[in-house]
């Protein structure tokens, strides 16, 4: 019989969770709509995972160049390997310029030109004309881009009424029965209370699920709580299997070097002093797209070519840039490779290998940033009460594969228009519709059993289990028989779960108690990963099957939904990839080889 919780009630048009650059710009949006907003984050915003983005924005500006949205559209659904919806892509390709002019005006402040325009950086499968020459598409503050959009966004939803509830843990969705929902139950950390906050929209804003692997460059905050929140509320979960691999991870650190050094001039050299990215993608060379670029860099060192005494990465060569350009435009990596590999950037190379960067899979959404899932043979319905965006939604405007810079464009588009779509559908202080305690009683029971478990292993033990599983057995390169022997795997990882310790009992500051909800959180979305990864013979963007190398658009070119009950048993059906446009400006674009 679980403890009795006291629990605070709260009632809000709309409730963001989580505070990076999607919660925020969802979160002032909806507040200066009208809408009583609240924001709840488990970190202070500006500690928010998006402070990491170093690179830049996509957006054609054309300011380095010619440019035009048409193109970078085309570029997305290429790098998306045909797995992007092209309504959703269209969307946020044409929105991207005015995003960018939008954010210049709320204070970033972009690096600029000798005229005095937003400085705008080459990045990897960003190209123009349809292919024909690379692009200077990425508006950058330098390399960091992230930071400097995080701290502008809350600083716009400080001049906003929107309540923030800082160190608050979402614990799950309140689900009602008719599969609406209704709120969400948090914890606050720091005085150990419980809350339940009632909205007529709750918008997942919690990010990627990167902590899964044992190497990545995502913070260790990054545990995807919203997508375990979308799961055991019975909803699905989208194009799980495509996990990115960005090429430049430091070396035994993980920490990143922005793509934006090699859009800067950068290149990849092996063990014989080889520009080998030149072979595997003779136009755009280190500039091709992420997946080809980790995957080329893998087979360097698997066939012997890779640097160091274990010969076990690879070299990236800055010092033949100015070191006044590297001062100006790549301060940060500067100092990371100084603090983290002992590197002078000026006068060595980086040791880097491709290490996990970012989640292409999450909760399925429309453009508009409203769940979906199957019901009554309507493969889009949207899911009342609940939207989703950034890096834990799946749109999908990214497809198999994100293009860099597509990211901080993508928590900016659609942090904008879930705010558009809440303040369309939502009459700012409806009542709420009454609901038992029953809503809250398995999430309750699922708190209170962990903060009691008196089992035999820790936390720490099973996480470094299953990042160990993740790391060896869900890589860059996967075969049918690899990843059935990492799902077999994964699942004794969650059985271990039944026999957990949790050795602090406190409800204030309690570390160890929420560690372990994240790690069920993260243990969910590793155990739908393997096996969407199992299921899918073909090999498209991030995912690199060697037993089937080949894109297989008759059988494959649809995205999987995986649901996953309490036992841990994993339900998987697909849905189809949208292949129309929005608007006549574009036409849909077909599937072809897909080179660099
Ligand atoms: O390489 C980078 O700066 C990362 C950018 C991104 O993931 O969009």
């Amino acid at each position: 019989m679980a403890e009795a919780y006291p629990i605070t009630d709260h009632y809000y048009d709309a409730v963001v969770v989580g505070a990076g650059g999607a919660g925020l710009r969802a979160t002032f949006g909806m507040a200066n709509a009208g809408l009583a907003t609240a924001c709840l984050t488990k970190v202070f915003p500006t500690r928010s995972h998006t402070v990491a983005a170093q690179g830049g924005m996509s957006a054609a500006l054309g300011n380095m160049g010619d440019d035009d949205w048409r193109w970078h559209m085309y570029d997305t659904v290429k790098g998306a390997d045909w797995l992007g919806d092209q309504d959703a892509i269209e969307y946020m390709c044409k929105k991207a310029v005015d995003a960018v002019v939008e954010l210049e005006h709320y204070g970033v402040p972009f690096s600029r030109t000798p005229e005095g325009k937003i400085y705008q950086r080459a990045f990897g499968g960003m190209t123009t004309h349809y292919g024909d020459g690379i692009a200077q598409r990425t508006a950058a503050a330098a390399d960091r881009t992230g930071h400097a959009i995080l701290h502008t966004l809350y600083q716009q939803s400080l001049k906003h009424e929107a309540q923030f509830f800082i160190e608050f843990f979402a614990l799950d969705l309140i689900m009602d029965d008719d599969g609406a929902c209704r709120g969400v139950l948090a914890w606050n950390l720091d005085d150990g209370s419980l809350h339940r906050f009632r909205a007529h929209t709750v918008v997942l804003a919690t990010g990627g699920y990167g902590r899964t692997y044992f190497s990545c460059t995502s913070a260790h905050t990054c545990t995807g709580d919203g997508n375990a929140m979308a799961l055991r509320a019975g909803l699905p979960l989208q194009d799980m299997e495509f996990v990115q691999f960005h090429p430049t991870g430091i070396y035994g650190a993980g920490c990143l070097i922005t793509e934006g050094s090699r859009g800067e001039g950068g290149y990849l050299v092996n063990s014989q002093g080889e520009r080998f990215m030149e072979r595997y993608a003779p136009s755009a060379k280190d500039l091709a797209s992420r997946d080809v670029v980790s995957r080329a860099m893998t087979i360097e060192i698997r066939e012997g070519r890779g640097v160091g005494p274990k010969q076990d990465h690879i070299y990236l060569h800055l010092d033949h840039i100015d070191a006044e350009v590297i001062e100006e435009r790549l301060p940060g990596i500067a100092e990371s490779a100084r603090i983290f590999s002992g590197v002078d950037v000026t006068r060595e190379p980086i040791p880097v290998l491709p290490t996990v960067h970012y989640n292409m899979g999450g909760v399925p959404t429309n453009y508009h940033g409203e769940a979906v899932s199957p019901r009554d043979g309507d493969v889009d319905a949207v899911v009342p009460g609940l939207m989703a965006i950034g890096e834990g939604a799946c749109v999908s405007v990214h497809g198999a594969n994100r293009l860099g810079s597509n990211s901080l464009l993508d928590i900016v588009v659609f942090g904008r228009a879930a705010a558009l779509r809440a303040a369309e559908t939502i009459t700012p202080g409806a009542p709420h519709k009454p609901l038992t305690e029953a809503a809250v009683e398995a999430s309750l029971a699922r708190f209170d059993g962990f903060r009691h478990a008196a089992g035999g292993n820790s936390t720490a033990e099973i996480r470094d289990d299953m990042q160990n599983v993740m790391q060896e057995y869900c890589a860059v390169f996967r075969t049918g028989e690899v990843l059935e022997e990492g799902r077999q795997k994964i699942a004794k990882t969650w059985a271990a779960m039944a026999d957990l310790k949790v050795s602090d009992r406190s409800l204030i500051w309690n570390s160890d108690l929420m560690e372990t909800l994240e790690l069920d959180n993260l243990l969910r979305q590793a155990i739908v990963t393997l096996q969407g990864a199992v299921a899918r013979q073909e090999s498209r963007g991030a995912h690199a099957r060697e037993d089937f190398p080949e894109r297989d658009d008759v059988n494959w070119m649809k995205h999987t939904l995986s649901w996953l009950d309490d036992a841990g048993q994993a339900r998987l059906d697909y849905r189809p990839v949208h292949t129309y446009t929005l608007s006549d400006e574009v036409e849909y674009i077909e599937p072809k080889a897909r080179v660099y």
